[in-house]
């Protein structure tokens, strides 16, 4: 998403842990030959003071804040109760209120100035409470495309627009291993995500075929239907 916004020409901004990597990104978008500023800094969004002074940070180096993609996520986990809750605890932590702590700092720069774009990275798998390995991390996206809707309810036609994208199986880390014949490559699914953010809608499932069906069948359909989806 970053090559794709610092290629249009849009000064972008990057937080995330490994700051030899941010700059190694850095390095390569400021060599477009339509690049604005790109700037780059640590956090750990688990480190719940430290958000705050990032994104401020971040958003004066940058000269302002116009959208903000609350993307950082992990999917840990383990059966709740196997003796892995730190693993739970911190996929909830990063995902749910790490993404809180994101949307506090961001939404108060969107406020004072009176408008912006929010938008949050949810996926497909918080439609449906998931078993297993996929119960803290469900939960954590639940939660957090709850969030979304309830901010949206605050700005319903407002100059500050919230966002909550859910993706089905896009091939990066996090789906490292996993196989499925759902999965599309990384390019298809960052295109995807891009084209959706664009529009600026309350909310869509990425790639929108198959996800945004498979998304209703989890909401709706009764578990012995959605027992084999999950
Ligand atoms: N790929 C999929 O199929 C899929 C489907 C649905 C939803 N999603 C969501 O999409 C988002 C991006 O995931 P991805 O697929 O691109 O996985 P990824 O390649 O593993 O990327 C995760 C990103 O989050 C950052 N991050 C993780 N923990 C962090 C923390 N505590 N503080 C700051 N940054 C942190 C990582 O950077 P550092 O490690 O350097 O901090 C990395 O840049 C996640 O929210 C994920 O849940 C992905």
């Amino acid at each position: 998403m970053a090559r794709t916004y610092a290629e249009r020409g849009e000064d972008v901004g990057l937080l995330a842990r490994r700051l030899d990597r941010l700059e190694a990104l850095r390095a390569e978008l400021t060599a477009c030959p339509k690049a604005g500023a790109v700037e780059v800094g640590r956090l750990d969004v688990t480190d719940f003071d430290a958000v705050p002074v990032a994104i401020a940070d971040i958003a004066e180096r940058l000269g302002g804040l116009d959208r903000a993609i609350i993307n950082a996520g992990i999917g840990k986990g383990a059966s709740v109760g196997t003796g892995n809750a730190r693993a739970n605890i911190e996929t909830v932590q990063t995902n749910l209120t790490g993404a809180l702590a994101q949307a506090e700092a961001v939404l108060e720069i969107f406020r004072a100035q009176g408008h912006g774009h929010l938008v949050l990275v949810s996926s497909i798998a918080g439609e449906r409470g998931h078993p297993g390995a996929g119960t803290a991390y469900a939960a954590s996206k639940a939660g957090l495309s709850a969030l979304g809707q309830g901010m949206q309810a605050e700005f319903p036609n407002g100059p500050i627009k919230i966002t909550v994208i859910k993706p089905g199986y896009i091939e990066t880390a996090i789906t490292d291993g996993l196989k499925t014949p759902l999965m599309v490559p990384l390019d298809q699914g960052v295109k995807a995500i891009v084209k959706a953010i664009d529009r600026a809608p309350r909310e869509a499932a990425v790639p929108p075929w198959p996800w945004a069906p498979i998304g209703a069948v989890l909401r709706h359909a009764p578990d012995e239907v959605t027992r084999r989806l999950i």
